[in-house]
């Protein structure tokens, strides 16, 4: 693109949580980064200049831990799995610009400069942490936080801290983050999340302990080395250090702040509470958006290692293919709701909505073209009975799209868009064309049916590129059409009517072959 007038563009930050190298991914890590895809893709295809980062957390008590028992160094064993991250991240077709390393020299450099423009707020001071610890979540606990002495989000023994620790005055800006969150309805979501937020600071907000002595392996800090960062403090910043902050000002500054923060709603106390009270001390502006979406379980139960049940992304994907799995996480549940993953309701799911829905759409269609066409989109002529309908039906879908992607409402998303593959299919069953190709005088009216069936196909795989990209590049493909799909502005090209008559189809493969 020209570098002037990819200045010009309206842009868009988005960001992924960055994952813990203590485990590997799961379909948990890839929902949150599907998700952002979604997000990225279809935000370029509305022309925006986006920036989507992700990246891995390599720091702190628990991944120095894991290392240890498996006999490695924590950087070794960052290594090894970071490359499982990516790996997913390829498989998956997510298009992230950008994957932060909390290891990285650049982001080191940023947080310890972060760090620094704090302490020179007044905002750190020197005390002493004596209270309870999770090395799991990687929190610090007050004794009557703790429930039966366990840790009060994931039940696990916690530890008895006492050392010498740097704080952050996070009581100082308590009411201002109050107002904020008040006066900015959209910045935590969705609504019950921010209600839960919005409590919990008005329960009053402590000083937090931001620095370590008892471990190594963290970011020291610059005035005083025996200590390392706290890494909760040390992993925010990868948001500011993954656009440039410290290294790149003029490339920070183009995106921050970030238009949406997407993470699960077991992370959202430190992205809705620490990292705004942290970026106010830093003067910076606070991102836009924080989204906290639901928790997928596994046939009713969490997923977790002892229990065996963790479920293997690759292996799905081995299975389905990756646009199946895109799609089921998307489509199944509420983005902002609690969901239970199960391989009968993927496959129903792919027999229904992808094989028999848009599978026999996209087959009866080329079938047609190819037989009454001899494969070339006809120009339509003569209206007829069902063809409002399905041309208001798309134009009302497409309509609601915008709003709803800004809401993160994938599952509406999804349904909307089906509405056309499933009145598509309506419509060919209704105006039956086959019986105008049996009349003398059918030609005409055969012309416009097919022209709308193929121009239904058009604009739906349009709208399913951000989903499952994949597939929409081979109905592209099988649709003729020479542009590229990625290349396209939906908002110049989303109206009916666009398909060009004359333009010479391609079929191929089946979509989603049934699964028994
Ligand atoms: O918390 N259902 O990393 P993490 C839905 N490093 N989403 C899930 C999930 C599940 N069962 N399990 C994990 C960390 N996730 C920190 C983040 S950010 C500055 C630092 C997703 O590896 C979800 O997005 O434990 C959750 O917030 C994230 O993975 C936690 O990943």
């Amino acid at each position: 693109m020209n570098p002037e007038r990819s200045e010009q563009l309206k842009r868009f930050y988005i960001t992924t949580p960055i994952y813990y190298v203590n485990d590997i991914p799961h379909i948990g890590h890839a929902y949150t980064t599907i998700a952002a895809d979604v997000l990225a893709r279809y935000k370029r295809l509305c022309g925006y200049r986006v920036f989507f980062l992700t990246g891995t957390d390599e720091h702190g008590q628990k991944v120095e831990l894991t290392a240890r028992e498996g006999g490695e160094t924590p950087k070794e064993l960052a290594d090894r799995v970071v490359e499982r991250f990516k790996g997913l991240w390829k498989r998956l077709n997510i298009s992230n610009d950008g994957f932060i390393r909390t290891t990285d020299t650049v982001h080191k450099e940023g947080v310890r400069k972060f760090f620094e423009t704090v302490y020179n707020k007044g905002d750190i001071y020197l005390g002493e942490y004596e209270d309870w610890y999770c090395t799991p979540c990687e929190t610090f606990w007050t004794e009557t936080q703790l429930k039966d002495g366990k840790c009060p989000d994931c039940s696990r023994p916690t530890e008895k801290l006492k050392e010498e620790s740097y704080f952050f005055r996070m009581s100082k800006y308590q009411e201002r983050l109050l107002k904020h969150i008040e006066n900015n309805p959209d910045f935590i979501q969705p609504p019950s999340r921010r209600n839960e937020i919005i409590s919990f600071i008005k329960g009053g907000l402590k000083d937090i302990s931001v620095s370590r002595t008892t471990f190594d392996w963290g970011i020291s800090l610059p005035m005083d080395p025996d200590h390392v960062i706290y890494v909760w403090f040390d992993a925010l910043i990868n948001y500011i250090t993954g656009i440039g902050y410290g290294d790149d000002e003029e490339g920070f500054k183009r995106f921050w702040p970030a238009d949406i923060h997407i993470i699960g709603k077991d992370i959202l106390r430190f992205h809705a509470v620490y990292w705004p009270a942290f970026l106010m001390s830093a003067d910076l502006p606070l991102p836009k958006k924080v989204f906290g979406h639901g928790w997928w379980t596994v046939d009713g139960k969490k997923m977790s290692k002892s229990l065996r049940n963790v479920v293997e992304p690759n292996m799905l994907i081995e299975e389905y293919g990756a646009d199946a799995l895109r799609y089921f996480l998307l489509r199944e549940i509420p983005f902002g709701v609690d969901g239970d993953f199960s391989r009968k309701a993927m496959i129903g799911r792919i027999n229904s909505d992808l094989a028999n829905d848009l599978g026999n759409l996209l087959s009866r269609s080329v079938t047609m073209v190819r037989k009454y066409f001899n494969g070339i989109v006809p120009a339509p002529y003569e209206k007829g009975d069902f063809d409002e309908g399905l041309i208001n039906m798309s134009a009302r879908v497409i309509t609601g799209i915008d709003p709803l992607i800004d809401g993160l409402a994938f599952n509406k998303v999804l349904i909307s868009i089906w509405d056309i593959v499933r009145g598509a299919n309506k419509y060919i069953d209704d105006t039956a064309p086959w019986t105008y190709a049996k009349k003398d005088d059918g030609k005409k009216r055969l012309s416009t049916i097919i022209y709308n069936i193929m121009e239904s196909l058009r604009i739906i795989t349009l709208f399913i590129y951000p989903f499952m990209p994949e597939t929409a590049e081979e109905l592209w493909r099988q649709l003729g059409i020479e542009e590229e799909l990625s290349g396209q502005n939906i908002n110049e090209v989303k109206e009916w009517g666009k398909f060009k008559p004359g333009t010479q189809i391609r079929p191929g493969r089946h979509l989603f072959p049934r699964i028994d």
